[in-house]
């Protein structure tokens, strides 16, 4: 049997070279990296069968950096383990949310380090019960919003620098805020690739519906940002495996505009912010925030709006387990056709639907 590959990011030479004495002792095959941006690199280019994290790192913590493995696809698997000196109050519970596996607190042991890999190799996961999850992930939201604002801020700032640099950047930024996105999600298996669906579903409609190349383009990036405004609400409400209250429902409505306040400072996302903004608004009026309707929407808010509300009819829900089967589907859009959704738009979805070229109910 091949060793096990393990990626250790640490960003201290003497802390690395303890670990990889331990393991290559122990028949691990060792890989190190000094930085959590390098760290994920390498994780793509080798793809170790466990990774052990500092937290405490400089530029990306090891909370990010874990955060941003777990939403990449191909490493979200990967079992991670938090190895670090801080072991006050929370903090293992605060690495278990940002999406660590396992928690090891410092120093190292020797004797006990191989035989704890071992034990995550095979399986062991920790997690955080119960009250407590919903609290530490909200904790652990609110904090990674804050820092996104302040870099959207900075961001700006450099808004010269950052036309020099054109497109990339702005790729790169999408980038980093829609794997946030995908890792929070995941963490809710009634969201778990939500965004990721909706994009690709908007996506099929536009085409059909004859869209340029810069609208579809304009349509992927809302689509994978229509939802970011929920990162800073009260996440455990949306946890519930009951409906929501009255009052739980108004917190919940203002994630449009949350979002749209989110992404305001980033004027190359002019095009998108107000269809995150809208992306609740309705045909008839009848939608939120601001009961826009007809011609206020663009088409593309349209879309995202059509395609948002399949996936919500298409998934089981923490309070509504059951699925609503195609041809239910097909009825409710064609009922709300000119309500609810965009005619067209309602027409190309149901298309879609008899093509069979949507998204499996899940
Ligand atoms: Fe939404």
């Amino acid at each position: 049997m091949s060793p096990k590959k393990i990626l250790c990011i640490e960003d201290n030479p003497s802390s690395r070279l303890l670990i990889r004495k331990i393991l290559e002792r122990n028949n691990f095959e060792f890989h190190e990296a000094d930085n959590g941006i390098s760290g994920i690199r390498m994780a793509r280019e080798i793809r170790p069968d466990l990774i052990l994290m500092d937290i405490n790192i400089p530029g990306m913590d090891g909370y990010e950096t874990t955060t941003r493995i777990k939403g990449i696809p191909e490493l979200k698997n990967i079992p991670i383990v938090a190895l670090t000196g801080q072991s006050g109050q929370g903090d293992r519970e605060r690495t278990l949310i940002a999406g660590c596996d396992g928690y090891l607190a410092k120093p190292i042991i020797a004797r006990d380090l191989p035989r704890k890999i071992e034990g995550y190799l095979t399986g062991t996961r920790e997690r955080v019960e119960g009250v407590e999850e919903g609290n530490y992930l909200r904790e652990y939201s609110h904090r990674l919003v804050n820092k996104l604002e302040g870099k959207i801020y900075e961001l700006a700032e450099k808004n010269q620098q950052l036309q020099e640099y054109g497109l990339k950047m702005e790729r790169v930024y999408i980038g980093v805020m829609s794997s946030l996105m995908n890792a929070l999600e995941q963490k809710d298996p009634y969201t778990a690739g939500h965004s990721t669906r909706v994009t690709r579903l908007a996506l099929s409609i536009g085409r059909r519906m004859g869209l340029s190349p810069e609208e579809l383009n304009t349509l992927t990036r809302a689509g994978e940002l229509h939802d970011v405004g929920k990162l800073i609400i009260d996440l455990s409400s949306i946890n519930k495996t009951a409906r929501l209250s009255a009052e739980e429902w108004i917190r919940m409505k203002e994630h449009p505009s949350i979002g749209a306040r989110i992404l305001m400072p980033l004027t190359f996302l002019h095009k998108e912010i107000p269809i995150v903004a809208q992306h609740h608004e309705r045909w008839d009026g009848q939608g939120y925030p601001n009961g826009l309707s007809g011609d206020d929407l663009s088409l593309i808010t349209c879309i995202i709006t059509a395609a948002d509300s399949y996936d919500a009819m298409t998934s089981a829900r923490c309070y509504r387990k059951n699925i609503t089967p195609p041809e239910e589907v097909v009825e409710e859009i064609s009922r709300c056709r000119g309500a609810q959704f965009h005619p067209e738009v309602a027409d190309a979805l149901i298309a879609l639907i008899e093509e069979k070229d949507v998204p499996l109910p899940h």
